[in-house]
């Protein structure tokens, strides 16, 4: 038998509407700007659009760093970059852990050969800010890492007065913002953090594949002790530090941040559709305004919340730390939650999350961020989720969902 190369048919996807944690559909421009003809690495074209990319992410960020750029991979390979780079193998590294994400923080950690502490919450609850405190006292760590949003279980740690907690005790600090970066506030430098990454496929509305990330000048100046240029393109003008040698080629930040320079150094080969991808991003968030971003968000949030609620659903987990972006929701009794979401795909093409560890089978999580975060796609996730309750034998006040959601977006 022969193989048939056309057998398999142009890329056609179906138009889905993707209402889960993430990804999520990506903004026309985005996909238009990643369709645009490729540049060699060093060209000066390329070069000044990766020169713009770092000016575009300050202010998405919050912070004035200097060190502001691109991972390319997808969020976990800028966790990944972070940690690797900040911490040597046998060094004490505290973990804020409340959900999923935390725990891929330890996972990481554990493989990069830390001891590793952490301060806990219940998923669907945050750590106090005295919890952290007293935790640094009892472990004095080299770093401290933390999650801004954890998808896992939707709530949003507050960092407020982390960066001068850690500063005090002589540890350098991490966060991961993949979630919650360009929909709720990223504030860098006044939470004082040293390095923060995010994604794209979350609220910066882009495919994932590229990871931002803004590491402050302490913190690059820690990994540069630990510098080791590869044999291949070692050069005069860039000398090694004297500390231990980063365990990673591919996500060594000295190395990247000196290919991010204007020293250049041939590292790896940036993905340039996706840079072009990560460059659309933060023009069409700068060019809503992160505050107008950051209201179209919560205001997303609270219609979701309110038209859950008013279907006679319960919301998962506290209102008080609940992220804007995505909403856990119980799975009622007698309901299949598997074929509930089946229905929605098949019937309405809308994508609603389901959970992980303690959480799965029990809640789905259902988002609304980025370009997704529109008032007419929240009403008709809460149309489609209330046409398939009801085939289920779910009983609920028909029409409330929706218009509960109307009020909610301009309360
Ligand atoms: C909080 C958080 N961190 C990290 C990740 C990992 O991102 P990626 O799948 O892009 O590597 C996710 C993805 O859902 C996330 O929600």
């Amino acid at each position: 038998m022969t193989f048939d190369p056309l057998l398999f048919g142009e890329i056609d996807p179906p138009q889905r509407l993707l209402m889960g944690p993430g990804p999520v559909n990506a903004h026309p421009r985005v996909l238009r700007a990643m369709a645009a003809d490729l540049l060699g690495q060093f060209d000066p074209e390329m070069t000044g659009y990766m020169n713009q990319v770092m000016a575009l992410y300050r202010p998405v960020f919050g912070t004035q760093n200097h060190w502001t750029m691109l991972i390319d991979g997808t969020a976990r390979a800028a966790i990944e970059a972070s940690l690797v780079s900040l911490v040597a193998p046998g060094e004490r590294v505290l973990v804020i852990n409340f959900g999923r994400f935390g725990l891929l923080l330890t996972e990481i950690l554990g493989r990069i050969g830390a001891v590793v502490e952490t301060v806990d919450a219940p998923w669907g609850e945050v750590v106090p800010m005295e919890a952290i405190a007293a935790a640094i006292a009892r472990t004095a760590p080299r770093v401290v890492a933390a999650v801004h949003g954890d998808t896992s279980t939707t709530m949003a740690q507050p960092l407020d007065g982390l960066g001068e907690l850690c500063r005090a005790a002589g540890a350098l600090s991490y966060v991961d913002a993949t979630a919650t970066l360009g929909g709720m506030a990223v504030e860098t430098d006044r939470w004082g953090v040293d390095i923060v990454t995010g994604g794209l496929q979350k609220c910066l509305g882009g495919p994932s594949g590229s990871a931002p990330i803004t590491i402050s000048d302490a913190a690059a100046e820690h990994i540069f002790t630990r510098r080791h240029v590869e044999r291949g393109i070692r050069r005069d003008d860039i000398a090694d530090g004297a500390g231990q040698r980063i365990g990673s080629n591919y996500f060594d930040l000295a190395m990247i941040m000196d290919y991010w320079s204007d020293k250049r150094l041939n590292h790896h080969t940036e993905a340039t559709s996706m840079l072009y991808a990560a460059r659309e991003c933060a023009r069409v968030a700068l060019g809503e305004g992160l505050d107008a971003r950051f209201a179209r968000h919560a205001a997303a949030g609270r219609a979701m919340t309110a038209g859950l609620r008013a279907m006679g659903l319960t919301v998962f987990g506290g209102d008080a730390h609940r992220m804007t972006n995505v909403t856990g929701v119980h799975i009622p009794g007698g309901v299949d939650g598997e074929r509930v979401r089946t229905a929605m795909r098949e019937h309405f093409e809308i994508e609603i999350g389901s959970a992980f560890g303690p959480l799965q089978g029990r809640i789905w999580r259902i988002g609304a961020m980025g370009y997704n975060a529109m008032k007419h796609k929240v009403l008709i996730t809460l149309g489609a989720l209330e046409a398939c309750l009801m085939r289920e034998g779910f009983a609920l006040p028909p029409g409330a969902a929706v218009n509960a959601a109307l009020e909610g977006w301009d309360a």
